[in-house]
């Protein structure tokens, strides 16, 4: 596995990775996945899973008696303890460990969130990440995870040797190089069966980043500062229309990522 190589990166880059355009359009999505999860509803104890520095956890915070935030990254969790302690978050607790496996009680968690790619980097034991997560969930908990496309837009129109080895792979997905990292990418039948094996009914998809994608990558990966007015009026307007078709029932499988919403058995 190359967990090692994964902690080391976030460990280097963790507070600085996601401040361009792409990350940015994570953001939203992220936000309206929350609240529609947690609308009306207080929970005992979720998880943030691959928790990073804790973006997501300070929002998880006050849904829940108890927030467990997990990571491999000592370093992205020392700064995620640092922005629950800036904002006066006192319930969570933060495990250094892998999530291929757990060390929290099996039935013991309402719900797990884990957004960004944190489950596509475990490109060779996802499975047992599933299955790890059904374990930990109760009946009826669910699993709230980004993982990449296959068959992103952006590469079907501008990267002819990534669909090379997209092809190569027929019926699953491929490998997407990010920065050295290899992720873990899935076909939409390949996703829902490998959550099915694992106990875990798939309700929900929708995508991140599908014509947003089509900006210049240096405009995509640049700082929203740096790449001036005149583009991020463009973003703005890509990142409404993403809106918009994320949730057609085909379209979404275009995108650079999706969040899937899977219910434990
Ligand atoms: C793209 S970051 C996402 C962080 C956070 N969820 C966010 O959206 O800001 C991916 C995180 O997953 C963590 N990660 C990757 N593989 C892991 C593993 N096997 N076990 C635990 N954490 C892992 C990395 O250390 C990194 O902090």
């Amino acid at each position: 596995m190359d967990e090692r190589k994964v902690a080391a990166f976030y460990d280097v880059v963790g507070n600085t990775y996601d401040q361009s355009l792409y990350f940015l359009a994570c953001e939203a999505p992220y936000r309206s996945e929350i609240r529609r999860l947690s609308a009306g509803r207080r929970f005992r104890r979720l998880v943030d899973l691959g928790c990073g520095t804790g973006k997501q956890t300070v929002m998880l915070a006050p849904l829940a008696d108890e927030v467990v935030a997990v990571d491999i990254s000592p370093s992205s969790l020392q700064q995620a303890e640092a922005r629950c302690a800036g904002a006066n978050v006192r319930n969570v607790r933060f495990l250094h460990e892998s999530i291929v496996a757990l060390s929290l009680e099996s039935g013991s968690v309402d719900g797990i969130f884990s957004y960004g790619d944190v489950i596509s980097h475990v490109h060779d034991a996802y499975r047992q990440v599933f299955r790890e997560s059904a374990r930990v969930l109760r009946p009826g908990g669910f699993l709230a995870c980004e993982v990449d496309g296959k068959w992103e837009l952006d590469m079907l129109l501008h990267d002819p040797q990534e669909r090379a080895r997209a092809r190569a792979a027929r019926g699953v997905g491929h490998l997407r190089v990010w920065r050295d990292i290899p992720c873990k990418t899935f076909t939409d039948r390949e996703l829902r069966g490998d959550l099915a094996a694992a106990g875990l009914r798939p309700v929900s998809m929708r995508g991140v980043n599908i014509l947003h994608c089509l900006l210049p990558p240096s405009v995509l990966m640049g700082l929203p500062h740096s790449v001036g007015a005149g583009w991020r009026a463009i973003s703005t307007a890509l990142r409404g229309l993403d809106a918009v078709v994320a949730r057609l029932p085909w379209f979404y499988r275009l995108a650079s990522t999706r969040l899937v919403v899977a219910v434990r058995e």
